[in-house]
């Protein structure tokens, strides 16, 4: 099968020619008490996006969604994909591609070729200053102080160019040329195995990898909009906004870059 490369992975692999959705599927193992396994598939046909957007997954990209062991309060869990996007970035930047994170978890290669960086689009894949290259779906089931189930679901654009890739979206290939899928994959799961286990790392690389930081940005939490200068990231995944008003602490939402801070 077109994807079923050996994988020496952390996770036990179940791989898919085509499927609906790895992270429906992760969510069917999860419930059945499934722990460290991945599911990949070489397309999806009815890939998910947050937002209730749907994901464009054409062959040649990683479309993987992995079961973790969710011993872990739920408040943590915006970490696992602040986790997730570090892991990416990690394997994006050993094959040369200099990606960077828009919090939470938005990897994207910046683009200044377009001249400024003043987000003027409606679409929201279409941030100004940064291509989108992969993007993360963390769902879980459980309470507070009892996560039952808890899955990560990676989707990254690796060797889809063209008219395959969605506006505002770019791939490895488009930016390096043709990589090795399974070494991307397998250091993207080497990465998250050790980095969920270890919550001080997370939050460094994220900084580090971070193009939110000291820009201004408007986010959007679904109640309010708050805009200022994002100034850092802090535990367990949550981003500091300086606004007019004072600092506020945003725990989710959907982040624009806006112009330079
Ligand atoms: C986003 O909106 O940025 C998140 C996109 C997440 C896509 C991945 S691809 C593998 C997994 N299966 C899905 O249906 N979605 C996630």
């Amino acid at each position: 099968a077109a994807i079923e490369y050996e994988l020496d992975a952390p996770y036990t692999v179940e791989y898919h020619d085509s499927i609906g959705s790895t992270n429906d599927r992760a969510r069917e193992l999860a419930a059945d008490g499934d722990r460290d396994v991945v599911v990949v598939a070489d397309e999806q046909t009815g890939g998910r996006g947050r937002l209730e957007r749907s994901w464009d997954s054409p062959p040649g990209g990683i479309w993987a969604s992995t079961v973790l062991d969710p011993s872990l309060p739920a408040a943590h869990v915006p970490l696992v994909t602040l986790a997730a996007g570090v892991a990416v970035v990690d394997a994006c930047r050993a094959v040369g591609v200099d990606a960077t994170l828009k919090w939470p978890n938005d990897v994207l290669v910046d683009d200044d070729s377009e001249g400024g960086d003043v987000d003027e689009g409606d679409d929201p894949a279409d941030d100004r200053g940064g291509r989108k290259l992969s993007g993360i779906l963390t769902e879980m089931e459980g309470e507070a102080d009892r996560v039952s189930w808890l899955l990560v679901g990676i989707g990254l654009n690796v060797n889809i160019a063209g008219d395959a890739l969605p506006a505002g979206a770019t791939s490895l290939q488009e930016q390096v040329g043709a990589v090795d899928r399974r070494a991307v994959l397998q250091t993207i799961l080497e990465s998250l195995s050790t980095l969920v286990a270890d919550p001080d790392t997370v939050i460094e690389q994220w900084r580090a990898y971070s193009s939110t930081l000291g820009r201004t940005v408007r986010v959007d939490t679904g109640r309010e909009q708050i805009e200022g200068e994002a100034v850092d990231v802090q535990f367990p995944g949550a981003l500091v906004v300086d606004t007019d008003s004072g600092e506020q602490i945003v725990h989710a939402g959907d982040c624009e870059h806006l112009r330079p801070a």
